[in-house]
């Protein structure tokens, strides 16, 4: 029998040992399994770097499996701000980043996303990479911020644009996936971002500003 895309890709990787136990810290405390995609983190690390981002924003830090790959692909001198809202999850991810070696390089604001935002805009703070993985229905919003906080040649990269299928069902229109439907039309038309979608696993957005 065929082997899926996604079974074929991960029996050529071999498991990340430090990745590995931040999905079994997720799992003993009972928390959501909706860490980015292994081959996705390995994306990430390889955008930041070959984008020479020093300074990466994460929305949504859950147990910091996107932060430790982020956070793999920065200078030695590269910070990562990561916002969660919830207060025990953004003390897992920190636990892990330490664990992980990157520590010293990451900063958490807890509180909901978009409060975070509005508080780094008023500072004039600014950003070369951006991963916006949170609640779904705020992904225009995190994105208008996204490209309000970004250096030009910025990255911003956004998961789950397909909701495991529900942004494609048309019979399917709660908040969550109409914001979807208008993030993923945003990025594709928006004069501001080159950008494409990547329709594997459940779709990956990813844009440069310009
Ligand atoms: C899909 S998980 C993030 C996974 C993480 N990026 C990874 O791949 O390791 C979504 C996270 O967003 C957080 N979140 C949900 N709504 C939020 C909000 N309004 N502001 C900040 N974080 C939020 C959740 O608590 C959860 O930790």
């Amino acid at each position: 029998m065929n082997l899926t895309p996604e079974e074929y890709v991960n029996q050529l990787y071999k498991d990340d040992e430090q990745l590995e136990q931040v999905k079994e810290s997720i799992r003993e405390l009972g928390m959501p399994e909706v860490s980015v995609a292994p081959a996705y983190g390995r994306l990430l690390t390889i955008l930041v770097q070959t984008s020479r981002a020093e300074s990466a924003i994460e929305i949504g830090a859950l147990g910091g499996y996107s932060g430790i790959c982020i956070a793999k692909g920065l200078p030695v001198h590269g910070q990562l701000l990561s916002l969660e809202l919830k207060e025990e999850y953004a003390k897992l991810a920190k636990e892990n980043l330490e664990i992980a070696g990157f520590g010293t390089c990451v900063d958490y604001m807890i509180g909901p996303a978009l409060d975070s935002l509005e508080r780094l805009k008023q500072d004039g703070r600014k950003f070369d990479f951006f991963f916006i993985d949170a609640d779904k229905e705020n992904y225009p919003l995190y994105l208008e911020y996204a490209i309000q906080l970004a250096n030009p040649g910025s990255v911003i990269v956004g998961d789950n644009c397909f909701l495991r299928g529900r942004t494609l069902n048309p019979e399917k229109n709660g908040p969550a996936v109409q914001g979807m439907r208008r993030f993923n039309e945003q990025i594709a038309s928006d004069d501001r971002l080159v950008s494409t979608l990547l329709p594997d696993y459940d779709g990956l957005s990813i844009s440069w500003v310009k």
